[in-house]
């Protein structure tokens, strides 16, 4: 059998990746108050089209899900229309891209929001860390209030809609974050999910949320195909901390094997230096990793069946056109920490492209 590396081709869903290489979703936080992405998006994304795939960065499903410092969201008009011209750009290059819905629910600050809603979460359990807000600098992250049982087919609603404008800006799928101590992550880890109805307590139970979500996005986006998802098991990112995280993934992902969603894509963090092998074999679809990848062990990684798809992050910022640059065997351009969340083009749009 012919050895499969980055470059080889591949399918996700109902159509062929140029490659086996994937964007990975980063927050940049260049939008435009109001949750709407600038024009500088349409040029970053453009210069990344090389990739097999591109998944966004969070955008929010609606204005509760917000909490980063100029971050987009995508529930109105302005918000999918600008989208549309990023989609478009990505498209006219042949490149393919998923929108990546990232709802904080305790992790954000008031001030960052264009909504006064309250922070929402499984339980009303504070965060300790702080984040960024340009109006008052560093910040104490917010005190979340729990959803009322009722109130949680509301959240789900939510993500319906927001796949419905995806799919109406142009993206060729959507990705329900459910890593990094978000609102789904929230659900699942026992630190953060102390309900006592059916959306807490045993695993199946903490699963609901992502599940039912899901099936949501998947009705909505008029196939599972079109519906990725990303976990980081035993991440312990936002203060984040389940008791059994090995029962708690394996439990979800036996879950949603037979949904025919379009992937799993799965970070892998210190805890849990094994997961892709423990997860691999109990997903039926594309398996995407990421995490901490370089050329070498993106390549070993494939040809050992390990994944199906490379998720690189921070390369992507620094080296639009990388899969051109895996290519040429060209030197790659070292990621800039200092430029990853600051406005506006430098160190957005200004690297160079091959
Ligand atoms: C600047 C930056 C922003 C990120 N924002 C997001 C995000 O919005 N959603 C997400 O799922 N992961 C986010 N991540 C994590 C990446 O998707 C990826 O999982 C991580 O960087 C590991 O891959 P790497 O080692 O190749 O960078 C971000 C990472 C970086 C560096």
């Amino acid at each position: 059998m012919a050895e499969i590396n980055l470059l080889s081709p591949g399918r996700i869903g109902d159509f062929d990746t140029k490659n086996r290489i994937v964007m990975a979703p980063m927050t940049r936080s260049r939008a435009l108050p109001q949750g709407v992405p600038s024009d500088l998006a349409i040029e970053y994304y453009g210069q990344r089209a090389s990739a097999g795939l591109i998944i966004t960065e969070g955008i929010a499903p609606s204005a509760g899900g917000l909490g980063y410092a100029r971050t987009p969201a995508i529930e109105n008009a302005a918000q999918v229309a600008a989208w549309k011209k990023i989609t478009d750009a990505v498209h006219a290059k042949g490149g393919r891209m998923f929108a990546q819905f990232m709802h904080v629910g305790r992790v954000g600050h008031a001030s960052n929001r264009y909504t006064d809603e309250a922070l929402v979460a499984p339980s009303a359990v504070r965060a300790a860390g702080q984040m960024w807000t340009d109006a008052l600098g560093m910040q104490d992250l917010g005190m979340p209030r729990a959803l009322e049982t009722h109130e949680i087919p509301l959240v789900t609603e939510q993500y319906t809609t927001a796949t419905r404008n995806a799919i109406a800006a142009g993206f060729d799928g959507v990705e329900l974050h459910s890593a990094s101590g978000y609102l789904p992550m929230q659900f699942l880890s026992s630190n953060t999910n102390q309900r006592t109805d059916h959306y807490g307590g045993p695993v199946q139970n903490r699963i609901r949320f992502v599940v039912e979500v899901l099936e949501a996005m998947s009705q909505a986006a008029g196939s599972p195909s079109k519906v990725g998802i990303k976990i980081s098991p035993a991440m312990p990112f936002n203060d984040i901390d389940d008791a059994n995280p090995l029962e708690t993934y394996t439990t979800l992902v036996k879950a949603i094997s037979p949904m025919g969603l379009a992937y799993l894509h799965v970070l892998r963090s210190a805890p849990l230096p094994d997961i892709f092998a423990i997860l691999r074999p109990l997903f039926k679809g594309p398996f995407a990793a990421g995490g901490g990848f370089t050329r070498e062990s993106g390549d070993a990684t494939l040809n050992s069946g390990e994944a199906d798809f490379i998720v690189f992050g921070k390369l992507f910022t620094s080296n639009p056109d990388l899969p051109v640059r895996f290519a040429q065997s060209a030197a790659l351009v070292a990621p800039d920490p200092n430029t990853f969340y600051s406005p506006g083009a430098k160190g957005y749009t200004d690297f160079a492209v091959l």
